[in-house]
């Protein structure tokens, strides 16, 4: 048996891709399996802690005992969700690659073929992270994650600030064994003055660090 040191906390976990709809049968999406995100939930749930978890459209999913799944496909709903649960939560871990944008018009039929191109059109969805940040009481901790390809650290300062995160888990994309589809990840914990460097390891490893890192911080 685990420690328990997360026992009394609700933890609100959002992992996985968005689907947005492009017409009844075709969406815009990404390659998130929702892997790390759910072995927070289940890392957190096994250290004591009651978890929500509002999933987005993967095969992965958890029947952990202390996780309550939350099924949704879009980022509108995935945002529904998270600020509905925010208020009861002592945190949240924000592990979702939700869509930044989706299609501004979803056609009623799907959409037919005809010569030359095609354009979409393309709105921005609500930032989960920010709106969360902008409402964070002080009893409440909020972990961003953040993929960037270049200046990394630079980038993900500016979201700590932006959307008002405790702090930020940042993986690269182009490490090897790293990021989407990968067991393993390798990741750094950056806030305001400190970065902190990890090994490559499996996922449930790094939910681990991650927790250890979050429990710090209550
Ligand atoms: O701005 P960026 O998408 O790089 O920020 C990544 C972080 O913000 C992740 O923690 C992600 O789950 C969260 N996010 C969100 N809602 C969005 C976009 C990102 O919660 N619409």
């Amino acid at each position: 048996r685990r420690e328990q040191d997360l026992l009394g906390k609700r933890i609100l976990v959002t992992a996985g891709p968005t689907h947005e709809d492009l017409d009844p049968v075709r969406y815009l999406g990404n390659r998130s399996t929702g892997r790390m995100g759910i072995a927070i939930a289940e890392a957190a749930a096994a250290r004591g802690a009651r978890v929500d978890l509002i999933l987005g459209p993967t095969n992965l999913s958890t029947t952990a005992e202390g996780v309550q799944v939350l099924a949704v496909r879009t980022a509108r709903e995935m945002h529904a969700a998270s600020v509905a649960l925010w208020p009861k939560a002592n945190a949240a871990i924000l592990a979702a690659a939700v869509a930044d944008y989706r299609p501004k018009n979803v056609a009623k039929q799907k959409i037919k073929k005809k010569e030359g191109a095609l354009s979409v059109e393309l709105v921005r969805n609500p930032d989960i992270a920010a709106e969360l940040g902008q409402d964070k009481k002080s009893h409440q901790r909020l972990v961003g994650f953040a993929l960037e390809t270049n200046d990394e650290l630079v980038n993900a300062r500016r979201k700590l600030v932006s959307k008002n995160l405790d702090f930020i888990v940042l993986n690269s994309p182009s490490d090897e064994g790293t990021g989407f589809g990968h067991t393993t990840n390798r990741v750094q914990f950056v806030d305001a003055t400190s970065v902190k460097p990890f090994d490559l390891k499996e996922k449930t490893a790094v939910a681990d660090d991650i927790l250890n890192e979050l429990v710090t911080r209550f």
